[in-house]
């Protein structure tokens, strides 16, 4: 009792030693606070250049996805929407649509479909060196919701078998603007620029 006693005095002087000393070296110090200097960080690893979203790279993705929307019936499903950011607040959508589109590329674009479509290699390539530029964007929390999120997607894709493929080909167009949405400073259309 009695050392329990000299601890917590010897805990309460380091207390009192810590605020006296330390704090008003902290805030004189030059240095930035530290949760401004991680949420800067945060932010621009989950930013992509606009400039990254060439004109023809459009038009190749959005032709690509037209061709694959031709033999797609089925029009009850869809895999990529609103519902991917269902309870994630929007510093997070940028980190959603980087694992999208990892998946994307992985589980369909890089199999028979590369060989099946054309543009589907390039417009893999583009997508995969999107994610690349994005591999430093962690989100801040909701991990969990975020991953239940995508797994309802993969989920869906993979109950549809050879046609969640085509499905995912034929929503390319869909995936390109919602990455390039979430993840640039992009100004909407009609010219205001994003607000965060
Ligand atoms: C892509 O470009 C070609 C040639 O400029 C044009 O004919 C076509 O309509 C464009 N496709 C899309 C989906 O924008």
């Amino acid at each position: 009792m009695a050392c329990l006693q000299t601890l917590t005095r010897s805990f309460s002087g380091w207390v009192f030693f810590c605020c006296c000393c330390c704090l008003p070296l902290l805030l004189t110090s030059p240095l930035p606070p530290k949760g401004a200097g991680v949420a800067f960080t945060a932010h621009h690893a989950c930013r992509l250049r606009k400039i990254s979203f060439q004109p023809y790279i459009r038009n190749h993705t959005y032709t690509l996805a037209k061709t694959a929307r031709d033999s797609d019936q089925d029009t009850d499903n869809r895999l990529i929407g609103q519902q991917l950011y269902a309870n994630v607040k929007e510093s997070n959508h940028c980190y959603v649509m980087r694992r999208a589109v990892e998946m994307v590329v992985k589980d369909v674009l890089l199999t028979e479909a590369k060989d099946q479509y054309l543009y589907a290699k390039e417009v893999a390539e583009f997508l995969a060196a999107l994610t690349q530029q994005l591999k430093h964007c962690e989100p801040s929390g909701q991990r969990e919701q975020i991953e239940r999120n995508l797994g309802e997607m993969k989920r869906k894709m993979e109950e549809l078998g050879k046609n969640g493929k085509t499905k995912a080909i034929g929503e390319l167009d869909l995936l390109f603007d919602y990455i390039e949405n979430a993840c640039t400073d992009a100004p909407k259309k009609g010219g205001h620029k994003k607000k965060y």
